[in-house]
């Protein structure tokens, strides 16, 4: 699918199926969220724009290259949170923001209660991270509301999506690459994505 680049590697594989598993305790599973989201952060950034300049080597002056423009990590709170730690260990000069988004449980449409960005949103590389991807409503709200900030530039990082949450994703903002390690098969009448992992926020917290 143009736009969507949904991982195909063994070790993500393996750490997806932990995830999934109900069993699996918190231990294990923030483990597994922490070294998937560094996969995440690797293949989200394989398009960042670089500059080069001199490097001086104890042999010789070589190129180097830098980040064109910085990277900025804005999860949506709560759940998130649980990959931001995997992706700045690869990216550990990335900067936070946050912003606050929760699905209403009886309409399930988003309601922002918080955001915090750092500055020059307009000129950064920006990673909207949730591991969750279920209709679509709070990624496409966050998006909505970072445009409106004056992001311009922005990837969609997330671990698991049903179909419905991307194409409401692409429809909605047709210039944002979307970057999951899986593609689930639908909904249920909960709009819970099937066969998911459950609530993210709830599992990597442990607040179930
Ligand atoms: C979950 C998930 C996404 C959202 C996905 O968050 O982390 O943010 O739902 O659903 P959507 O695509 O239909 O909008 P939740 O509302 O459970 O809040 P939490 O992150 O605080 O756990």
């Amino acid at each position: 699918m143009e736009n969507v680049l949904e991982i195909d590697h063994p070790v993500v594989k393996r750490y997806l199926s932990v995830l999934r598993d109900k069993n699996t305790e918190t231990a294990a599973f923030r483990r597994a969220m922490g070294n998937i989201g560094t996969i995440l952060a690797y293949h989200a950034l394989d398009h960042l724009p670089l500059k080069e300049y001199d490097v001086d080597t104890p042999i010789k002056t070589t190129t180097g290259f830098k980040p064109a423009a910085e990277v900025f990590v804005i999860p949506i709170l709560r759940a998130g949170l649980s990959l931001v730690d995997g992706i700045i260990s690869f990216m550990p000069d990335a900067k936070v923001g946050h912003i606050g988004v929760y699905r209403d449980e009886e309409t399930h449409e988003p309601v922002n209660y918080y955001h915090n960005f750092p500055g020059g949103l307009e000129d950064a590389y920006t990673l909207v991270v949730d591991p969750m991807l279920a209709t679509g409503g709070s990624g496409s709200h966050a998006l909505k509301f970072l445009k409106e900030n004056g992001a311009n530039n922005i990837r969609f990082v997330t671990l698991i999506c049903a179909p419905e949450g991307i194409n409401r994703i692409l429809e909605d903002h047709p210039d944002v690459p979307i970057i999951t390690a899986a593609i689930d098969e639908n909904l249920n009448d909960n709009a819970f994505i099937v066969p998911g992992l459950g609530d993210a926020g709830d599992r990597y917290f442990g607040t179930l």
